[in-house]
C-alpha cells in the first residue's frame, strides 16, 4: 500500500475532496484533487467548460487528466462522480484501489448548495424558485445516482459517505493496514485487495457477482449501496455461522442496516419444503416487506433453500448470495436456480430467479474440509472441458503445486466468467444450458446407486465427466490420448474416476429415469474437443454400456492399450 494510489469515487456531496485530503495527510500521500487539475489545464471552471464545450467535450479533458495523474504514484485521487462510468477510465484505474463513498439522497440533500456550481444538477428550467431547484436538483442527484450505481460496484470498497469525515478515514485506514504487507501475487501481478468483478446480463436485472478475499466484512455497505437493502433476514446454518456469522452480522450492524438471523439445520437432508417454511415464518416476524432481502450465508444448500424462500415471500423479494463453498462459488450461486428436494427427487420444486447480488470471499475457503474443495474442483474442471481450453491448461500446470489466492480467486472467475455467459444465452433452460450437465446424466446415477452420500456431488460428476469423455472418444469426438488427459487431471485433483463395483445395469437405468431423458432417449452432453461441448447426444445403452466397461476395465489407465 505504501506506493500505491488510492481512487475515491461516489457522488457529488460524498465528501470525496474533503476525505480525500486528511486521508493523504494521514498516509503521507499526495492529494489530487481531479477536477482541479482538469480547471487548471483548461484555465477555467468546469461549470464554464460545460456550458461552452458540452459534456462529451468535458469527458475527454477528464479521462486525459486521469490517465496522467495515474502515471504518478503515491497519491490519493479524488475523482468526478461520473469518471467510473467509463470503461477506459476504469481500466486505467484497474491497478489502484478503488473506494466507493456511497452516499444517501437525504444525507445529499442536507449536504449540496444548488448554486449552479454543478452542472448535472442544474435543472435549466429557469424556474427561479429557491425551493423547487433544489427539488430539481435532488431529483437529479437521484437520477444519476440510479444510473451510476452499477458502476460504483465495480469498486473494491464501499465506505458509509454519511459517516463524518474522521469516521470515514480511519475506517479507509484500517482497511489500508490490513493490506499494507502484502504484495502482489508473482505469476500475475495483481494485489490481493483486488476485487473481481462479474457483471451477469440477465434480463431481468443484470447483477454483479464480486470475488476477492475477506470482502464479507464489507457485505452491509454491499447491501445497502449496491442493492439498496435497508432491512435483510439473514439465513445460515450453524457450522457456517459459527465461522462467519459474526463477521457477516458487524457488518450489517456498522452500515445500519435492520437484520434478524435465522439458523436453519446444516445438511441436504434439510433442502426441503418445511425448512423453506421456517423462512417464512422468520421472514414474517421480522417484519420483512417486499423491499427487504433475504441473505444466503453459506453453501449450496443454503443457496437453494435461502434462494427459492427469497424468490416466493411477497411474490419475490431481493436475494443476497454469500456462497462459502467452492461449488456455490463457481456453480450453485451462478445462474438463477433456486429450490429444494422433494420425496420425489432432488431440486424438484423451485424457480429460476437472480441474485440481487453475489459476494464470493475466497478467504472463507480456508476452512472448507478438503473433500468439499475438490468437490469444487470437479465443477472447475468441468468448465475448463467445455469451455476453456486456457484453464485446462492452467488446471494440469497446479495438479500438484500449492493454489495461490490470486490463481484460485482467477479460477474461480473465469468458471463464474462460463456458467454466466452459458446462463445469459439460455437463462430458462431452453437448450444450450444443458452443456453445464457435462457429467451430471451419470454423476447423478451413480450418487442414486452407490447410496445418496457414499460420494459427494463432486466426485460423482467427475466418475461421470471420465464416462461421457469416453462416450465422446468411441463418437469420434476426440482423440484417445484426450480422454487419458482428462483422467490424469481429475486424478491428480483427488476425484474418483472409475465406477468401482457398483452395476452397470443399475446405473444404466438410473440414466434412463434421468430429467434430462426425452422420450424414453438418454440425451448427453458430449465434447466435441477438449474446452467444447455439444448437448442433446442420443446415446444408447449398448454406447453407454461399453463405454463403462472401458472405464471399469482399465481403460482409463493410459498404459492399458485400450
Ligand atoms: N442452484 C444450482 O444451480 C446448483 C448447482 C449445483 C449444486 N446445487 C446444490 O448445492 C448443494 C451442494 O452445495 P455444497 O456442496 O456447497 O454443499 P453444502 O451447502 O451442504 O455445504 C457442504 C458443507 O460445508 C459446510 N460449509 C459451508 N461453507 C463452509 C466453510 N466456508 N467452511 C467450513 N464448512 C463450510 C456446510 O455447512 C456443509 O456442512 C446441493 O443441494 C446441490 O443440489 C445447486
Amino acid at each position: 500500500m505504501r506506493a500505491t494510489n488510492i481512487i475515491l469515487t461516489g457522488m457529488m456531496g460524498a465528501g470525496k475532496t474533503t476525505i480525500g485530503r486528511d486521508l493523504a495527510k494521514q498516509l503521507h500521500k499526495r492529494f489530487v484533487d481531479l477536477d482541479e487539475v482538469i480547471e487548471k489545464r483548461a484555465g477555467t471552471s468546469i461549470p464554464e467548460l460545460f456550458e461552452h464545450y458540452g459534456e462529451a467535450d468535458f469527458r475527454k479533458r477528464e479521462s486525459e487528466a486521469l490517465a496522467d495523474i495515474l502515471n504518478h504514484t503515491n497519491q490519493v485521487v479524488a475523482t468526478g462522480g461520473g469518471v467510473i462510468m467509463r470503461e477506459d477510465n476504469r481500466n486505467l484505474m484497474h491497478r489502484d484501489p478503488v473506494i466507493w463513498l456511497a452516499l444517501d439522497s437525504t444525507t445529499a440533500a442536507g449536504r449540496l448548495v444548488f448554486d449552479g456550481t454543478r452542472p448535472l444538477l442544474a435543472s435549466g428550467t429557469g424556474d427561479s424558485s429557491v425551493v423547487s431547484e433544489i427539488e430539481k436538483g435532488m431529483a437529479n442527484w437521484r437520477y444519476l445516482e440510479r444510473e451510476r450505481r452499477w458502476a460504483y460496484s465495480l469498486c473494491d470498497w464501499i465506505v458509509d459517505a454519511a459517516e463524518s469525515p474522521a469516521v470515514i478515514v480511519d475506517e479507509i485506514m484500517a482497511w489500508c493496514r490490513r493490506w499494507q504487507d502484502t504484495h502482489p501475487d508473482h505469476s500475475s501481478g495483481k494485489h490481493p485487495w483486488k476485487v473481481d468483478h462479474l457483471r451477469v446480463n440477465v434480463p431481468e436485472q443484470p447483477y454483479h457477482i464480486h470475488c476477492g478475499w475477506g470482502i464479507l466484512e464489507n457485505l452491509g455497505n454491499r447491501c445497502r449501496a449496491e442493492a439498496g437493502l435497508q432491512q435483510v433476514l439473514l439465513v445460515s446454518n450453524p457450522t457456517v455461522f459459527q465461522l462467519y456469522g459474526t463477521q457477516a452480522e458487524k457488518s450489517l450492524e456498522a452500515a445500519k442496516l435492520k437484520w434478524d438471523t435465522l439458523l436453519i439445520p446444516d445438511g441436504e437432508e434439510h433442502k426441503h419444503l418445511e425448512t423453506v417454511e421456517l423462512i417464512y415464518g422468520a421472514a414474517f416476524q421480522a417484519g420483512l416487506d417486499r423491499h427487504s432481502g433475504i441473505i444466503a450465508l453459506g453453501g449450496g444448500v443454503i443457496g437453494d433453500v435461502a434462494g427459492f424462500a427469497a424468490s416466493t415471500y411477497m411474490r419475490g423479494i431481493r436475494l443476497v448470495q454469500v456462497p462459502t463453498t467452492l461449488l456455490a462459488q463457481v456453480d450453485s450461486s451462478v445462474g438463477g436456480k433456486v429450490g429444494v428436494n422433494h420425496p420425489n427427487g432432488k431440486n424438484l420444486i423451485g424457480s429460476f430467479y437472480q441474485p440481487a447480488l453475489v459476494l464470493a470471499d475466497l478467504k472463507t475457503l480456508q476452512t472448507l474440509p478438503r473433500r468439499q474443495f475438490l468437490t469444487g474442483m470437479a465443477e472447475v474442471i468441468k468448465y475448463a472441458l467445455i469451455g476453456s481450453y486456457g484453464l485446462l491448461g492452467d488446471l494440469e500446470s497446479y495438479e500438484h503445486g500449492e493454489v495461490s489466492r490470486a490463481v484460485l480467486q482467477a479460477w474461480v472467475q473465469e468458471s463464474c466468467k462460463l456458467k454466466a455467459k452459458v446462463v445469459a444465452a439460455d437463462t430458462e433452460e431452453a437448450g444450450y444450458r444443458e452443456i453445464l450437465n457435462f457429467g451430471h446424466t451419470v454423476g447423478h446415477a451413480v450418487e442414486k446407486v452407490a447410496g445418496y452420500g457414499r460420494y459427494t456431488h463432486g466426485e460423482a460428476v467427475a466418475i461421470g465427466m471420465v464416462t461421457a469423455t469416453i462416450l465422446s472418444y468411441l463418437r469420434g469426438y476426440l482423440a484417445e490420448s484426450d480422454f487419458h488427459r482428462v483422467v490424469r487431471l481429475l486424478r491428480a485433483w483427488g476425484l474418483p474416476t472409475t465406477i468401482g463395483e457398483l452395476s452397470v445395469p443399475a446405473i444404466i437405468t438410473a440414466c434412463r429415469l434421468d430429467k434430462k431423458s426425452r422420450a424414453g432417449q438418454m440425451r448427453f452432453v458430449l465434447l466435441e474437443r477438449l474446452g467444447s461441448a455439444r448437448f442433446g447426444e442420443i446415446i444408447t445403452e449398448d454406447e453407454l454400456a461399453q463405454a463403462f466397461s472401458i472405464q471399469r476395465g482399465g481403460g482409463c489407465d493410459e498404459d492399458s492399450g485400450n
